[in-house]
């Protein structure tokens, strides 16, 4: 990576965004540019359009997207669907006319059919039917990453243009959304144990049935995993993708039911009472574990083991809870 290059970080104030700031400034890179939200809305086309005109970056890390769990999927799905696509077409398509020859856009592992052999491997893409329950954002991702894809394949050669994309498993970590209804498992479960055990409750109430597997992955690992990839040889990236199939997954390889999940917690956080489980609320898939066999040949393997992950996360949410 050349230190001097120009790197926009688009979401740079969400959970990964300000991650993959880190890591970019542990590695010595000084020119950073962000926008906020409100600075800049990159749904806004013609807003995007001068940004990029105007900065002209080198390299585009896209972490910006609309992102919630289960609840806020199945009650915005307009939102989740619209606001994705017009970032990603709004970034990339500006990116592309302004002369950005390396950007890295972030997927999630919604994009695989429900049904997809476990774990499931990058060519599954596209191989059947997804989760209902958040199919329009799953829609949404994988036009990202067809849009890098398009662009790579009509501009690639002519332009030398180089855009990836990373599909991450369930992240948890730092600057996570602690939200009650919008949050992922993790936080939500992290707040309520933590207001269970505040309040001297008897129980904590899981929603779902607590049978289905799911993977975790610390940001601090998926920052990490994202700057490897956005930085790995060209031919190396090319010889390990297709034109048609470029992505590459992010996971740690181990996954756990929402229930051991839950009694996890429940020490890390220290609640003495019970966990109960809300079979009324959907469990999305059954399993979900990605094969990240192929990021680990390409030489990274997360270091954040999921105890000593949901140990510091607690510690950040309490720090978190002291700052408010
Ligand atoms: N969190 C997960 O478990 C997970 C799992 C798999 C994949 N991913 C992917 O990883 C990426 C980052 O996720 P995250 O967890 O870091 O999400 P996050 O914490 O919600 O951060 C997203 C960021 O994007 C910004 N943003 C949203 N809409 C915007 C808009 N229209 N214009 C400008 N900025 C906008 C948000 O700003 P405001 O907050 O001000 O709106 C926020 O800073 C996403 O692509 C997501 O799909 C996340």
């Amino acid at each position: 990576m050349n230190k001097s290059d120009k790197i926009y970080v688009a979401g740079h104030r969400g959970m990964v965004g300000s991650a993959i700031i880190r890591v970019l400034k542990g590695q010595g890179c000084q020119n950073i540019i962000t926008h906020t939200h409100s600075e800049l809305d990159l749904t806004n086309q013609q807003k995007v359009d001068e940004f990029f005109s105007k900065e002209k970056p080198n390299q585009v890390y896209l972490a910006a997207a609309k992102v919630g769990g289960i609840f806020a999927n199945n009650t915005y799905p307009a939102d989740f669907i619209y606001q994705n696509l017009m970032i990603e077409a709004n970034v990339i398509h500006s990116a592309f006319k302004s002369g950005v020859k390396k950007l890295l856009f972030l997927g999630s592992s919604c994009i695989y059919p429900k049904l997809a052999n476990q774990p499931m491997r990058e060519d599954a893409l596209l191989s059947g039917y997804l989760e209902t329950t958040n199919e329009p954002y799953a829609i949404a991702k994988i036009a990202g990453i067809k849009l890098c894809e398009s662009y790579n394949r009509q501009y690639g050669n002519t332009h030398g243009i180089d855009y990836r994309s990373v599909m991450p498993t369930n992240l948890y970590g730092a600057g996570d959304s602690y939200h009650l209804e919008n949050s992922h498992v993790i936080p939500a479960l992290i707040r309520r144990f933590h207001e269970a055990k505040i309040n001297n409750e008897e129980k904590v109430v899981v929603w779902g049935s607590g049978k289905p597997k799911r993977e975790f992955i610390h940001v601090d690992d998926m920052a990490s995993a994202s700057v490897h990839v956005m930085n790995l040889k060209k031919a190396i990236y090319d010889e390990n993708t297709s034109e048609m199939c470029s992505h590459i997954n992010v996971g740690t390889g181990e996954e756990l039911s929402i229930a051991e999940l839950a009694e996890l917690l429940k020490k890390v956080i220290g609640f003495d009472g019970e966990i109960e489980f809300n079979s009324s609320m959907p469990d999305g898939s059954m399993r979900k574990l990605m094969d990240s066999s192929k990021l680990n040949g390409l030489g990274w393997a997360p270091k954040i083991k999921l105890k000593k992950g949901l140990t510091l996360t607690y510690q950040n949410y309490l720090q978190e809870l002291q700052n408010f």
